[in-house]
């Protein structure tokens, strides 16, 4: 990987969410690896009509979205999340833990290289290895998961990178049965962490700063704990999860709730089709 300037970059938070890429989905959609939440997108039509509505719902709420162009040969382009995360004037483009879903990254660091001049490229070698949706992040604090797409030697590389920008990481394993941490957690406020009974535990995240909470949500809404917060209190959250709806709406934000059937037919969530920059 690169070595970092020591001249840190204008701070860039992933919660500030103005601008994020989104990419279309392939033709070849029905191919896409599904061993979690889904057994495969049947309905490219409706999954189109899907994503078209979440980019429209970012668009709404104030996000500049961009649309990168399907790549007809790589089934899961459509989950840009794994492809590239952006810290703090810095882009990490990480080696995305399934081999056949590398080929996805050279559009997406070509667009962030092209619209984030002076940002640090971060580029991991093998054998480390990453998917950014093993990334969260609660203000100053990160933690990313240790799973079949996240290996020792690419965390490694990722706490060089935080140690440098001052940053904490911390490590969680992720269970067999679940692909990410992003998964199975998100932080629907930069004060909130949402995650499953059944899959990880408050303990597994260690103590949270002062002001901020981990919220244990019932094992069958795991999919529900993946939401992007937005400004002004909005939150958008995935059709069909009540108690993660009436958990935020408790908390007084404002959810946009979308139907994500067919995205997660291919173990994807809300967070995995946007990379925030
Ligand atoms: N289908 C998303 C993934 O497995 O990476």
């Amino acid at each position: 990987m690169n070595h970092w300037p020591d001249l840190l970059m204008a701070t860039v938070r992933l919660d500030q969410k103005s601008r994020a890429i989104v990419r279309s989905i392939s033709d070849s959609f029905i191919h896409a690896l599904a061993n979690y939440f889904g057994s495969g997108p049947t309905d490219i039509e409706l999954a189109r009509k899907q994503h078209q509505a979440y980019s429209d719902a970012l668009s709404q709420n104030g996000v500049a979205v961009t649309t990168l162009d399907a790549d007809q040969n790589h089934p899961d382009c459509v989950f840009v999340e794994d492809q590239a995360v952006v810290i703090d004037g810095h882009v990490l483009l990480p080696v995305p833990g399934h081999e056949s879903r590398r080929g996805e990254q050279p559009p997406i660091a070509d667009f962030l290289a092209e619209h984030l001049k002076g940002y640090q490229i971060c580029k991991m070698e093998p054998p480390a290895m990453m998917d950014g949706g093993d990334i969260l992040r609660l203000g100053n604090l990160f933690f990313v998961g240790r799973s079949t797409r996240t290996n020792d030697a690419g965390i490694s590389e990722l706490r060089d990178l935080l140690t440098h920008l001052g940053h904490e990481l911390r490590v969680l394993d992720i269970p067999s049965h679940a692909l990410h941490l992003t998964s199975v957690a998100s932080t629907p406020t930069d004060n909130i962490i949402l995650a499953p009974e059944g899959y990880l535990t408050p303990e597994s995240f260690g103590e949270m700063p002062e002001g901020c909470e981990i919220i244990m949500m019932p094992e069958e809404e795991v999919y529900g704990c993946n939401t992007i917060g937005l400004p002004g209190n909005k939150v958008i959250i995935p059709q069909g999860y009540p108690t993660v709806q009436k958990t935020l709406e408790e908390k007084g934000l404002d959810c946009i709730i979308l139907d994500m059937s067919q995205i997660r037919e291919a173990d994807g969530s809300l967070t995995c089709c946007s990379i925030f920059y």
